[in-house]
């Protein structure tokens, strides 16, 4: 704590960690203080205006006065980056997917539990404005009983080759975007019981660029206490055109809602010689284009480093948890099974293998 802001450290120099600086620089109670990355620390210190980096993030999590640490790294590096983070007393924000595995997600779940370190699974989509509105709506009754909710996110796929490399990666668009899905439905629903997924998937695009799946439907069933049960069904492609697609549809005994996060959010805009920035992964930006205002906060991005900040204030508990990542992640490997075997999977799943997609790709 300096000046009464805390210091946060960033695992990770790229993408998601240029989106969370951004809301960290907002936040009157927040300072980035250091960076962490073997080959764009430097550079996105300088950038940035963050004091300290470093190659190795081990020196950065021996700072005495780093009071929090965001994972903004690559998948497979999660697991070790939350050991050795709890292992120094530092609160974390981990990016999803959690891990890799089943294995590591309890291993994960360890060191939070024996280190008693703040843990939050950063899930935005439970702080996406329009969502977070959708569910104030079902949970007032409005919807009446929810039976049938649904979850996409398409675009055309990922920015860096790693998330292609399935070996890196763990797996494709159902680890990479389905995760959201999935942890969307428990939040939306109050973390009912899964009891079941279904999941078709295929390559059916990208097979020169990955052995991932690049095209995917999931079902997932869940069981409420009172027996009654929501057909949940999760959408999700690296194969769409068009820029960033995200929409939720919440379907109940008494009405419905549909949100579109994107196209609903955007301002209609014709342009015969394009504009500069359209939405994410636009592919081209003449003509007519959905362009975005304030994607980040939309996305709910601010609102989420919002809260992980409150967290490391000690003035709130993590609103997604390690459990939650976990839980997401059990139903990620039991789409890859089902998909893989041809049939309806039932939870609770387990499985040791190494990455998810191995339960697919036999
Ligand atoms: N919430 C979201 O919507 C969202 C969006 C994009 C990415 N992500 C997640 O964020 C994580 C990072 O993705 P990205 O898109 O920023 O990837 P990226 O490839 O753009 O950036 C990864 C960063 O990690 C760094 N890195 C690699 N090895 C490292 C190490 N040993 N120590 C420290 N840093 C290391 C790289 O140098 C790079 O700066 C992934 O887990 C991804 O799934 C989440």
């Amino acid at each position: 704590m300096k000046d009464g802001k805390i210091q946060l450290g960033l695992v990770g120099a790229a993408f998601i960690a240029e989106i969370h600086i951004e809301s960290i620089q907002k936040n009157p109670f927040a300072e980035c203080l250091a960076v962490a990355s073997p080959s764009s620390a430097p550079a996105f210190a300088a950038k940035r205006g963050v004091p300290l980096h470093f190659s190795d993030y081990r020196d950065m999590l021996a700072l005495p006065e780093l009071d929090g640490v965001l994972i903004c790294c690559p998948n497979h590096l999660h697991v070790e980056v939350t050991e050795a983070a709890a292992a120094a007393g530092k609160p974390i924000f981990c990016e999803k997917p959690l891990c890799m595995n089943l294995a590591e997600a309890d291993r994960m779940a360890k060191a939070v539990r024996e280190s008693g370190v703040q843990f939050f699974y950063a899930e935005e989509l439970c702080f996406t404005p329009k969502y977070v509105r959708v569910k104030q709506l079902a949970d007032e009754g409005a919807l009446g009983r929810v039976y049938h909710l649904k979850q996409s996110e398409k675009h055309s796929g990922p920015h860096m080759p790693w998330f292609w490399d399935v070996d890196r990666s763990g797996g494709g668009v159902t680890l990479d975007m389905g995760c959201h899905a999935f942890a969307f439905f428990r939040w939306f629903l109050g973390r009912p019981q899964a009891v079941s997924v279904t999941a078709h998937m295929g390559t059916y695009v990208h097979a020169d660029r990955t052995r991932g799946d690049d095209q995917a439907v999931i079902l997932v069933e869940f069981e409420r206490e009172d027996g009654s049960r929501v057909l949940c069904m999760a959408e999700e492609s690296w194969a769409k055109l068009g820029g960033m697609d995200d929409r939720v549809e919440a379907f109940g005994t008494e009405g419905c809602a549909y949100a579109d996060l994107m196209k609903g959010n955007a301002i209609d805009t014709f342009s015969r010689v394009g504009v500069g920035y359209a939405v994410e992964k636009a592919d081209v930006s003449t003509g007519w284009t959905f362009t975005v205002f304030e994607e980040s906060w939309n996305y709910g991005f601010p609102q989420e480093i919002d809260h992980f900040v409150e967290v490391v204030r000690g003035n709130a508990e993590p609103l997604v948890t390690v459990e939650d990542g976990k839980a997401a992640l059990e139903m990620i490997f039991a789409a890859y099974a089902s998909a893989g075997q041809g049939k309806r999977i039932d939870l609770p799943f387990s499985s040791d293998a190494s990455k998810p997609i191995d339960l697919w790709k036999r």
